[in-house]
Formats: C-alpha cells, structure tokens, sequence
C-alpha cells in the first residue's frame, strides 16, 4: 500500500458495499488518507470486520459499521439518519460499491434476476445518492464527492450479462446527470469503471471464461482492488477538485 499523505484529513466518508471487494479496498484506502469511515453493507458481519481492520491500522479516528440495503429506501433513510447521529455532520464522500450479479443468457433470464440486479446496481446508486446529496446540503458541507462504481461491462455488454451491463450503463448516465445538476452545490460526481477485479463477484465466474476475458486484457492479468481503490481515492480527494461528470476507466487496458 502506498504511504499515507493525509488526502482526506478531516472528511468523512461512506463507502456502501464496505464489508468485501473493491468496497473493502476502498475503505482501507479512504481510511489511510485520513478519512473517517462509515462501512454500509447488507452484510452487517463482513462490515464489522472490514471495520475492525481499519480500527487495527491505528490512527485517532473513529470509524463505524452500519448494516443496510441499498436497493431499499428506508433502509438508505435510517443509514444517513445514523451517520448523522453518530458523527453530527453528513458524509462528505460517498462510494456506491454495493453491486451484484445474476449472470444468465437472455433467454434464460428470468424476472427476478432482472429485478434484483437493477434494484441493488442502479436503484441502490440512485437511493444512497440522492439521500446523501440532500444531507450535504442540508449541513453544508462546502464540497463533497460521490464517486459511483460503474464497470467497463456497461460500455462492453458481456454475454449472460445483460441484466448486469444494463444497469451499469444506467449508473453511468445517472452519474453524469447528477454531476450536472449537483455542480452548483460544489458536490461532484463520477464514476470509475473497474474490468476484471480480483474480488469474490469473479469467483463465480467459470474457469473457461476468466481464461477468454484474460486473453483479452492487454496487461494479461485481472486487477486488484488497491488498483481501483486508488483512482476512487483521487477522485474523492481535491486532487481532482475540477473533474465532475467522469467515468473513469480501470481495466488494464481492457477494449471497450
Ligand atoms: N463470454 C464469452 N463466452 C461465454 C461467456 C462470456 N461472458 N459466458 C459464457 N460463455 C460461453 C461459455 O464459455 C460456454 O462456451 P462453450 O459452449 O464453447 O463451452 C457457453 O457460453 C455456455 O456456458 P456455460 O456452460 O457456462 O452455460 P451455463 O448455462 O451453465 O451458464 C452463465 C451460463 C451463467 C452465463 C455462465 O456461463 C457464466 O457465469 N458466464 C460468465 C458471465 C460473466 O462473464 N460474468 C462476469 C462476472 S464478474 C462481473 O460482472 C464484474 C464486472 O463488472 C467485470
Ligand atoms: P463483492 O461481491 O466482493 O462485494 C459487493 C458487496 O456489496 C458485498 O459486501 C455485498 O454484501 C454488498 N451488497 C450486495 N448487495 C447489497 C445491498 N443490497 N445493500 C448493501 N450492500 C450490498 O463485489 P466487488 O467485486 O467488490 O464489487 C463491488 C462493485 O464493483 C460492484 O458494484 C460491482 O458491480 C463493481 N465491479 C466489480 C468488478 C469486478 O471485477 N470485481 C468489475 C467492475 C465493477
């Protein structure tokens, strides 16, 4: 890991998705540079012990695992009503990296796979969003970041996914919609588009088709969450005070 330079001294910051992956990544990284962090997920044990890790890594900062859903509304209420209570003040980072899949071939696909993956990818980026740009505002906090994860496979497409790259490309507009509307708050918005990360998401995935989609990737090797972790971080830092509107791409080179 690289050495702490305090980019995020004095923020605080929430990363949903925090108890695995990339989400985890981004907690370590975010907490590093100083942030407090709140660490949300459906998963309330992984949390806690993505929690634990930052608390082990010393510094004086107090971090705090919260349980929600992301694809449920007053479950994203009670999380941004919590953060409040406990820290007296709104997140002035946000991460969207809870995400799943529910790989199948279109015409295998049925309605619950369709309705799970939006309502967790693109309905849950929407939720958290909008309920922690409101909470911005209202303590004015002078400039704030929301950083989405995206992934190359909404630019893409990827055969049995088109549940997954649907939604994707979805966070994608919906990132630079809300960029538009939020500038004048100084509240940014982007998005980082992972390809093949090494997280449990591609555990799944058969052996055959890691196979093809490494072949394709110029670097020949899947990324690691500390490789997507990083961008995440410069864009919640003011390293990238001017940059609103983007997706970034983290793929080793993976053609879209
Ligand atoms: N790209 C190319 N070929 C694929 C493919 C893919 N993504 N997925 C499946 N295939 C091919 C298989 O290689 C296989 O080819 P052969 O007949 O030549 O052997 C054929 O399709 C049938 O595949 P299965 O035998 O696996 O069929 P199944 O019905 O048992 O399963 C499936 C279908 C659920 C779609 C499964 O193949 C699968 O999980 N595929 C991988 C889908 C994928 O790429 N998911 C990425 C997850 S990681 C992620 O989403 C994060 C991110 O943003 C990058
Ligand atoms: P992961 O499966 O390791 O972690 C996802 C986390 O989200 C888990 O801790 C899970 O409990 C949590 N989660 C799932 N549903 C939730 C819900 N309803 N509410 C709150 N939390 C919920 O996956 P990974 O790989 O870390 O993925 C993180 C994000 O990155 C996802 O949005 C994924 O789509 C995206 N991504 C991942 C890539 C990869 O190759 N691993 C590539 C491109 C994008």
């Amino acid at each position: 890991m690289a050495s702490p330079i305090g980019l995020l001294s004095g923020r605080l910051a929430l990363v949903t998705g925090g108890g695995s992956g990339i989400g985890r990544a981004v907690c370590h990284v975010l907490a590093r540079e100083g942030a407090r962090v709140v660490v949300a997920d459906l998963n309330s044990i992984a949390a806690e012990e993505t929690k634990k890790y930052l608390d082990d890594m010393g510094g004086r900062n107090e971090h705090l695992a919260l349980p929600v859903d992301v694809s449920v509304g007053r479950s994203v209420q009670s999380l941004i009503v919590d953060i409040r209570g406990k820290f007296n003040a709104a997140p002035s980072v946000v991460v969207n990296s809870a995400g799943i899949t529910r790989d199948n071939f279109l015409l295998k696909m049925d309605e619950n796979s369709w309705n799970a993956v939006m309502n967790v990818n693109l309905k849950g980026t929407f939720l958290v969003t909008q309920a922690a740009a409101a909470a911005m505002l209202d303590d004015k906090i002078p400039m704030s970041s929301i950083i989405n994860i995206a992934s190359i496979i909404g630019k893409t497409g990827n055969v049995g996914q088109c549940n997954y790259a649907a939604s994707k490309a979805g966070v994608e507009a919906f990132t630079r919609s809300v960029s538009k509307e939020l500038a004048k708050h100084n509240i940014r918005c982007n998005a980082v588009l992972p390809g093949f990360i090494e997280t449990p998401m591609v555990h799944s995935v058969p052996d055959k088709v890691k196979e093809k989609f490494k072949a394709l990737i110029p670097f020949g090797r899947m990324g690691l969450p500390e490789e997507v972790a990083e961008v995440v971080l410069f864009l919640a830092s003011d390293r990238s005070s001017y940059v609103t509107g983007n997706c970034i791409e983290v793929s080793g080179g993976l053609a879209t």
